[in-house]
């Protein structure tokens, strides 16, 4: 096949490096790379649908598809990913011009849907969203950058928290034999990758489903993490996500001892109040997660412990708002994603009768911002007057410096000569509550 592809990826992590495996697949199928739609001979969307204001996001790329397409009926537009997997039929009764698409875990099959959209028109849009073992994780994939990759150790989530799609897109969890992905980030290292992150819904549970094999026990991720620490040219392992009732002592000590595991921990806690995070299903109480980020605090000097909170979930009051609040003080996050709940079809907090007004969801929003924005930027101003490791990644925004992240995950713009891909010991020099600035 000849011509031109555009893609365009929304969500989570996992999905973008689905991504780099649909670029790897399209690439394989001869087509090459555009930068824009209007270059392009095959479209690609991949989805999210964590949240309404991802589908709206969407509604408005498909708007340009579709004219696209009614200039050159030639043009095929696939769409991939979690928003087609959650609608299926739903989905091309919505979006009809669409010529195929397929859920995250049919990824393989994108050369056959490639395929059957390009024949003559008139057969209906091929959907591919059964559910299976095989893994998209051995897949390869397009890496954006030479020194970094995400290495997938895990799909899915089997934790149904009541107001999460993604058990439902991505199916139950998944591990990958440990030796493989050892063998994975081994051949990634020998091509010259410094900075591996390990991608899973919940990391803390890998291993779980594959079960001991005779005398071997159950590959867990603290053992996954000593492995990889061995492995010769890496530099810096990242990992995410971490679950709150997953996190043992044996990861909190991996983090603290190994060389290339990074100082940083994203545990979401979503909420404050107990009666809340018992209706979320989460499966710990405001105590427990506490008591987590105390003995991470304790045991990994200097850790960057980061989080998700939802505002607004189903029967939340105002003085469970505030437990969220005082969790927030306590725990003092070096960063947070803050989110409006969003009822999501199927569902189980989406049927709950109590839901709060959308206004009270964006107030409360609000002050998780304000509070969270606070919290980041003290924990970047301890930086200022200090050394920090900085793994140099491209061109800074304003295109006069370079980017990087120290291995605590703040982005520092940094000034100096140096290539991307470097590891360089940089002077932090000023502080916001997003970035470092700083020099070589
Ligand atoms: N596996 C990860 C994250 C998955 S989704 C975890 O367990 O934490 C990323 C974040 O989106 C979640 O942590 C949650 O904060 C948010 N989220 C998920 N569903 C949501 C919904 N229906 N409304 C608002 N935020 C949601
Ligand atoms: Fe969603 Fe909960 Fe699974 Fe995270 S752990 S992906 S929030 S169901
Ligand atoms: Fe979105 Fe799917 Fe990730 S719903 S957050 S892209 S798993």
């Amino acid at each position: 096949m000849t011509g031109r592809y555009y893609l365009r990826s929304f969500g989570c992590q996992m999905n973008a490096h689905d991504a780099e495996r649909i670029r790897a697949l399209l690439e394989a199928e001869g087509l090459e790379r555009a930068e824009a739609p209007d270059d392009a001979d095959v479209l690609v969307y991949n989805t999210c649908t964590v949240r309404k204001s991802a589908d709206d996001r969407l509604a408005g790329h498909l708007g340009t598809a579709a004219r696209l397409k009614r200039q050159d009926p030639a043009r095929v537009v696939l769409v991939t990913g979690c928003l087609p997997q959650a609608e299926q039929a739903g989905f091309f009764a919505r979006f009809p011009f669409v010529d195929g698409a397929l859920g995250p875990q049919n990824l393989h099959r994108l050369p056959e849907l490639l395929h059957e959209a390009v024949e003559p028109a008139g057969v209906s849009p091929a959907g591919f969203f059964e559910d299976g073992p095989r893994l998209s994780g051995s897949l390869s994939a397009r890496r954006e950058r030479p020194f970094q990759a995400w290495v997938q150790v895990m799909s899915g989530c089997t934790n149904y928290c009541s107001y999460c799609i993604v058990p439902f897109v991505r199916g139950p969890e998944r591990s990958r034999p440990a030796g493989e992905l050892a063998a994975e980030v081994e051949a990634l290292a020998a091509d010259g990758v410094r900075e591996v992150t390990l991608l899973g819904q919940n990391v803390n549970a890998y291993g779980i489903d594959l079960g001991s094999g005779g005398d071997a026990p159950a590959p867990d991720f603290a053992g996954l993490l000593r492995r990889l620490d061995t492995i010769e040219g890496l530099e810096r392992v990242r990992f995410m996500t971490s679950h709150p009732k997953d996190l043992g002592d044996d990861l909190i000590a991996a983090v603290a001892e190994l060389r290339t595991v990074c100082e940083h921990v994203h545990l979401p806690a979503q909420a404050g109040s107990d009666r809340v995070l018992r209706r979320m299903r989460r499966g710990y109480t405001a105590e427990q997660y506490l008591e987590r980020v105390h003995a991470l605090r304790a045991a990994v000097p200097g850790v960057s412990i980061t989080t998700d909170l939802i505002a607004g979930f189903p029967g939340e009051t105002d003085v469970d708002f505030g437990d969220t609040l005082a969790l927030v003080r306590e725990a003092a996050f070096d960063a947070a994603f803050t989110f409006v709940y969003s009822p999501r079809v199927g569902t189980a907090a989406a049927d709950l009768p109590d839901q709060v007004p959308p206004d009270v969801r964006r107030e409360r929003v609000e002050s998780l911002i304000e509070l969270t924005q606070q919290q980041a930027l003290a924990a970047h101003r301890t930086w200022v007057g200090r050394r920090a490791e900085v793994l140099v990644e491209g061109a800074s925004r304003d295109g006069v410096q370079h980017r990087g992240r120290i291995r605590q995950n703040v982005t520092v713009n940094v000034s100096g000569a140096v290539e991307p891909g470097a590891i360089v010991m940089v002077d932090i020099t000023a502080a916001t509550s997003t970035t470092l600035r700083g020099s070589i």
